[in-house]
């Protein structure tokens, strides 16, 4: 049976156990059949599976553990923030490689890919940039030169050390944003119009013609309405093929799969779908950024099991839907948590009352989520499930 004609009739991709163990294993290592981390296991599918990294934890040596988790359990990595603009170029023109270099380090130490986050973003920039804008020092035409600088210097650092590059990072709107027809938002397109997403790609190509360049945005799990004026994914998807029409060197679209248990979100064809849609444009795909947070009402904060375990469970349902999709899709090249404990995790900082989002819990125990992704990675196969197929970068 043929991809498409599973995910039209609806079937769960599950095969035997068995029938996996014939898969080839191509991701960084030979599979193991007596390896159950999970990057072991995304081997039966050439599938990476990643975590973001968080440098402090990382070299935290009270905390052990983290450092055994991110090297055992994932094949790719991703810096949390120390690739980001203000961590790199905190003073114009000087650079700090230090964290970064550091990650990747460790990333050949244990066999990792690495996915670059991020080259162009509104947020987390240098205090000199914004600044700079604001009183006026910094022209139109400079901020152009200088947001070349910092592509070329940066993907020339790390060049052939890379994997896929996030290139532009969450350049379009939400419907509740202001006005609430979608469109591109933030810095870059108030103060160089959108033309900086096609720059910022050709740029980055120039520097590593090897490097898989990706678009990645949150909310594009699946597709709604198909009118790109209040569907994001539609949006983006008219984007990249936009992108592709005037032969811009994007590779691939990310999907961040930050979701929340209080939300409908999708199930795993709609998720499918969607994917599969990218794909048919010739891109890659890939889960970037995945995690699944709940609120935190009072009953959880005092350990009811009651208001805890509904949470638990619609976290791992959501990390499945993503995972199994991801799996269904050939194209789809990797699988990354943002996090992978409630330990260190960037959602109680950021919305306060949320929080039980990754798939270990403080104490470094694996949740729900993370077995059941174990359960997708053991149980999918052959012929629902095939190895990836591996993307080239456009010239
Ligand atoms: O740099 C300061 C540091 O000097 C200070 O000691 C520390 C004290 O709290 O704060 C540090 O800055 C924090 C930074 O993370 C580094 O830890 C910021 O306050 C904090 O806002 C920042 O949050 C990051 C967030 O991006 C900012 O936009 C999160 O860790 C990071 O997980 C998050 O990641 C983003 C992705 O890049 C893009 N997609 C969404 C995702 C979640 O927001």
């Amino acid at each position: 049976m043929r991809i498409k004609r599973w995910i039209a009739t609806g079937a769960v991709a599950i095969a035997t156990v068995g029938a996996l163990n014939t898969l080839p294993a191509s991701a960084g290592r030979p599979y193991n059949p007596a390896d159950q981390s999970l990057r072991n296991l995304g081997l039966r599918h050439d599938l990476y599976i990643g975590t973001a990294v968080d440098m402090a934890a990382l070299n935290d040596a009270a905390d052990p553990r983290y450092r055994e988790l991110v090297a055992s359990q994932f094949s790719t990595v991703t810096a949390e923030n120390v690739m980001k603009w203000e961590s790199l170029e905190p003073t114009r023109g000087t650079y700090d490689w230090a964290p970064a270099d550091e990650l990747l380090a460790f990333a050949q130490q244990n066999n990792q890919r690495v996915r670059g986050h991020v080259l162009v973003w509104q947020n987390q920039l240098p205090g000199w940039l914004t600044t700079g804008v604001e009183d006026g020092s910094i022209s139109t035409e400079q901020l152009r030169d200088i947001l070349r600088n910092h592509i070329t210097t940066v993907v020339k650092h790390f060049k052939g050390r890379i994997w896929q590059w996030d290139v532009v990072n969450e350049a379009v709107s939400d419907p509740w944003d202001s006005p609430s027809t979608l469109h591109y938002k933030g810095f870059w397109a108030q103060h160089l119009g959108p033309d900086y997403i096609a720059d910022a790609f050709r740029w980055a190509r120039a520097a590593d013609p090897k490097a898989l360049l990706f678009y990645n945005d949150y909310n594009i799990e699946a597709f709604g309405s198909g009118d790109p004026a209040d569907d994001k994914t539609q949006f983006v998807y008219d984007m990249a093929k936009n992108l592709l029409a005037q032969r811009v060197p994007i590779d691939g679209v990310g999907s961040q799969g930050h979701l929340g248990t209080q939300y409908g979100n999708y199930d795993t064809l709609q998720v499918a779908a969607a994917l599969k849609k990218f794909a048919g444009l010739g891109l890659a795909t890939a889960f970037t950024e995945v995690d699944v947070r709940s609120q935190l009402t009072e009953a959880v904060r005092n350990g009811d099991s009651n208001e805890i375990n509904p949470r638990l469970q619609a976290s791992a349902a959501n990390y499945s839907v993503l995972l199994q999709a991801c799996l269904a899709d050939r194209h789809c090249l990797s699988f990354t948590v943002w996090g992978f404990t409630d330990k260190h995790s960037w959602v109680p900082d950021w919305f306060g009352n949320e929080g039980m989002a990754n798939i270990y819990d403080e104490n470094y125990q694996p949740k729900r989520a993370y077995h059941l992704m174990k359960a997708d990675l053991i149980y999918a196969g052959p012929p629902y499930v095939l190895p990836r197929i591996a993307q080239k970068p456009r010239r």
